[in-house]
């Protein structure tokens, strides 16, 4: 498959009005794709805002769903209302997420459920909606905003992971079943990046992992991010050292090692 122009294309991105998710927004407005941006209901003020930067700096059409995902019906209204003031979309990111930190023993059930449907559910239910539209019309993409974490055990953010880790398995599973249809699936699997999801959930201020993996910029993550997903790579990890770090020497290493620095290594530095 060859690389996606994205000028014109209607881009649908959950979570758009803090962190990655706005930054890709301005990343793709910039390539002059028009925009379907989700928040939830109570940041309606936020996204209105994001909304309104991107058109005057880029004059593409912009539609706002303010809507809660993890609503028993989130998905499906988001999928409804998308589909009747914009009509089909030709990408979707699945970008909406939480993070927890502590030990999974001692974590809040409600949150810990909160986070697998957010993380997880929510992007499989929206993969399922938009899928056949996208097939029928024999093109469109999906970008799932997977992580580093999907990628080895994170411990004190263990469900976390396993979450990323589901969604980078569902994706690469979706991949292959699409071969031959004209839609393809892609996931961003960024390392630390400083957003609000780092200062809720319980998160320290710092991890002793920052002090080699840095904390990036969210800018900075979405733009190579879309230079990526226009190749269509499939696992992008943005980065040298990310890349050296996660793809190369954590799969090389002896894993009784990985189990013994991982949590020494993500214990909050205050
Ligand atoms: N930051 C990192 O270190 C990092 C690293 C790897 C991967 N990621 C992934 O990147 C994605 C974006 O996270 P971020 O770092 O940009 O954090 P963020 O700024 O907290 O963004 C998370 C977004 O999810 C939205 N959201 C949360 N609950 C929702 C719900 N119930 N319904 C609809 N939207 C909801 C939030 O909307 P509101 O603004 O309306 O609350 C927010 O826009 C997540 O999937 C995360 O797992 C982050």
């Amino acid at each position: 498959m060859g690389k996606i122009d994205f000028a014109g294309k209607k881009v649908l991105i959950t979570g758009a009005s803090t962190g990655i998710g706005k930054a890709l927004a301005h990343a793709f407005a910039a390539r002059g794709a028009h925009l379907a941006l989700g928040s939830l209901p109570q940041e309606e003020t936020l996204l209105n805002d994001v909304v309104k930067d991107i058109r005057d700096a880029f004059h593409v059409d912009t539609w706002c769903f303010p809507l809660d995902l993890a609503a028993p019906e989130g998905p499906e209204s988001l999928y409804q209302a998308v589909k009747q003031e914009t009509g089909d979309i030709d990408i979707l990111v699945n970008n909406a997420g939480i993070a927890i930190y502590g030990k999974f023993w001692e974590q809040d059930p409600d949150q810990l459920k909160l986070m697998v449907d957010l993380n997880l559910n929510v992007p499989a239910r929206l993969m399922r909606l938009f899928l056949p539209d996208m097939i029928a019309r024999k093109r469109g993409s999906i970008l799932n905003i997977s992580s580093v974490s999907a990628l080895q055990p994170t411990p004190y953010q263990t469900l976390y992971g396993a979450t990323k880790a589901g969604l980078q398995s569902l994706s690469q599973g979706v991949r292959a079943e699409l071969k031959g249809t004209g839609v393809t699936v892609c996931t961003l699997n960024p390392p630390y990046v400083d957003t609000d999801i780092l200062r809720h959930g319980g998160f320290p201020r710092h991890l002793r992992w920052f002090a080699i993996s840095g904390l990036k910029k969210p800018e900075w993550v979405a733009e190579k991010a879309v230079k990526a997903f226009e190749k269509q790579k499939f696992l992008y990890v943005p980065g040298f050292r990310s890349w050296l770090v996660h793809i190369f020497l954590l799969r090389l290493s002896p894993k009784r090692m990985v189990d013994w620095l991982s949590p020494i290594f993500l214990q909050g530095r205050d």
